[in-house]
């Protein structure tokens, strides 16, 4: 057992089956075997996934001969991508282009950075970029699905134009050092036109099918090697590159979109320890106050660095050098001293009212501590407020008691709702007949597990008992393997079962792991069944158009 790596959570609840080498989520109902799991992981397509897997044990994989369209759509994209990246790290050098000095003066950067982070410049007009890809052979259909150019369909006409005009280019790697996108950057600042309107300051890729905006971690690939457990995350591109150009080459950024689950699980797979070290504005603390949120989810432990001084890191390091942001990221504030400043706010605690306002607040946030941290910081109130230790060390253990109750509940509906989901999405006729369907995925769950019951159960009952369309199809397809004399183990399903079967079949084996007396469980879940298959056909049966009646008719005569 360990943490699901597919959602947050902080027990335990994902199982893998060494015997027969798959896994499944108690928690989200994730499951399947190594390829699936490579697939969800490293987020690779089939073929990908058998690809990697056989490299790693060094098996020759037979090549072509197999439909891999959209992959190769990825591939075409992700090349034309590393293309369009050379073409504006090009265009820095060409004679009278702004986009060096920006990068060189504006921005003080050295040329082995601008090198480093592969930055560039897409030249005013539109059509630089379009006209030099056509000529690698790239179709403007390519390039537009590769989010480069634009598409316009003025006056029934068709024509492509440059997305990316007069502005600086930053390409953004995965963490196998793919292309996946650009952000580019106007020269200036943003200022609103003479009609009113204001450019961007900024413009990214949006969804192609080689990114997905709140996935990847921009620098990652970079920070990933030198991280050494811990890292620096940061609102911009301009903050990490300015980070790295003064050694903290463990900065990354989430790149416009508030932080997503998706992204901090993939830093909880690269450190231990995340120092957040965002704007120092309202929308900065705003921000870094969410992401305090969907990083608690996972295991990092979380440290808030206020800045003094500048609006953002990269112009903190500017004025002030590395030596200033070093002693910052040293003091910064463990995720309680944050919450505790962050309650505090700017109550005035020489007044009673106050100071009460503030203990209300401040034992919320222990209740969520460790005991020991309790411990610590109860000391440190008791002091700055002149309160007895005991008595903020009993609210907090007041708050911390409804706070786990609350979440117990919390979890609870949670859970809940995902497993309702689920199963409605494999067969919405579940949730209207709960308890045939019940008694079906316990009887196929039982089976799973006793294949050797099917001789017995087969005189009873056949799979046109089965109440529920899903339900009824898997019984199908294991009741016939088993007439024919054929096992029903998990591995041999795979070309048999789709996937969401193979998931559900897994669940509804693994939700019979304990069960004592299996037979007599298995022959109780039969008689349930069918009864109450009778009972919806004698409810049903004036409700029934022709041919759901001449349906039941044919059934009955054949049972
Ligand atoms: P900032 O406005 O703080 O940008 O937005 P920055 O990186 O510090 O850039 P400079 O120093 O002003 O040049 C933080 C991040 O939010 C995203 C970008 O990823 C940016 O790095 N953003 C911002 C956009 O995507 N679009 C925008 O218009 C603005
Ligand atoms: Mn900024």
């Amino acid at each position: 057992m360990g943490l699901c790596p597919f959602h947050s959570e902080k027990s335990p609840s994902f199982a893998v089956y060494t015997d027969t080498s798959h896994f499944y989520c108690f928690g989200c109902g994730a499951g399947g075997d190594a390829v699936s799991f490579l697939m969800r992981m490293e987020r690779l397509d089939y073929i990908e996934a058998v690809k990697a897997l056989s490299q790693r044990v060094g098996m020759q994989l037979p090549e072509d001969n197999y439909d891999d369209g959209l992959a190769k759509k990825r591939l075409r994209i992700l090349s034309a991508n590393r293309e369009a990246a050379k073409y504006f790290y090009s265009q820095l050098k060409e004679p009278g282009s702004p986009g060096l000095d920006y990068w060189l003066g504006a921005r003080r950067l050295s040329p082995q950075l601008v090198k480093h982070f592969g930055l560039g410049y897409a030249p005013e007009g539109w059509s630089g970029l379009l006209d030099h890809m056509r000529a690698q052979g790239y179709a403007p259909e390519e390039l537009a699905e590769a989010n480069l150019v634009s598409r316009s369909d003025k006056g029934g006409r068709t024509s492509y134009y440059d997305r990316f005009r007069g502005r600086v280019m930053i390409p953004i790697l995965d963490l196998r050092g793919n292309v996946v996108a650009f952000g580019g950057r106007i020269l200036g600042e943003a200022a609103a036109r003479d009609d009113g309107f204001k450019e961007a300051k900024y413009i990214n890729t949006s969804d192609t099918l080689a990114y997905k905006k709140g996935r990847d971690v921009y620098a990652l690939n970079f920070a990933k090697n030198t991280a050494n457990g811990r890292l620096i995350l940061v609102e911009g591109y301009m903050d990490v590159i300015a980070l790295h150009k003064f050694g903290f080459t463990q900065a990354v950024a989430c790149l416009g979109t508030a932080l997503t689950r998706e992204q901090a699980q993939l830093l909880a797979r690269y450190a231990e320890e995340v120092v957040l070290s965002y704007d120092a504005d309202e929308a900065g603390q705003r921000a870094a106050q969410r992401a305090l949120e969907v990083l608690g989810q996972t295991n990092l432990k979380l440290r808030v660095l206020k800045l003094t001084g500048g609006k953002d890191p990269d112009e903190i390091l500017h004025s002030y050098g590395a030596e200033k942001y070093r002693q910052l990221l040293e003091g910064a504030a463990n995720e309680i001293e944050f919450q505790l400043l962050r309650v505090r706010g700017d109550l005035d605690l020489s007044i009673p009212a106050g100071k009460a306002d503030y203990l209300r607040e401040a034992v919320r946030v222990l209740a969520r501590c460790t005991r020991i941290e309790r411990d610590i910081y109860a000391s440190r109130l008791s002091e700055e407020l002149g309160v007895s230790k005991e008595a903020i060390l009993a609210q907090a253990e007041q708050a911390r008691k409804k706070d786990d109750r609350k979440q117990a509940r919390d979890r609870q509906r949670e859970l809940m709702k995902m497993q309702d989901r689920q199963s409605l999405k494999t067969d919405p006729q579940r949730g209207l007949h709960p308890a045939a369907a019940k008694a079906e995925e316990r009887l196929l769950g039982l089976l799973l597990r006793h294949p050797d019951f099917y001789l017995k159960l087969r005189e009873t009952l056949s799979p046109g008992d089965f109440v529920t369309p899903f339900n009824r199809e898997l019984a199908e397809k294991l009741f016939s393997r088993l007439e024919n004399a054929q096992g029903i183990e998990h591995e041999l399903l795979t070309g048999i079962l789709s996937e969401l079967e193979q998931n559900e079949a897994m669940r509804m084996k693994l939700s019979c792991e304990s069960i004592s007396n299996p037979w007599q469980e298995c022959e109780g879940c039969a008689q349930k069944l069918l009864a109450e298959k009778a009972g919806l056909e004698r409810v049903n049966v004036g409700e029934l158009d022709e041919a759901g009646y001449l349906e039941m008719f044919a059934r009955l005569k054949k049972g």
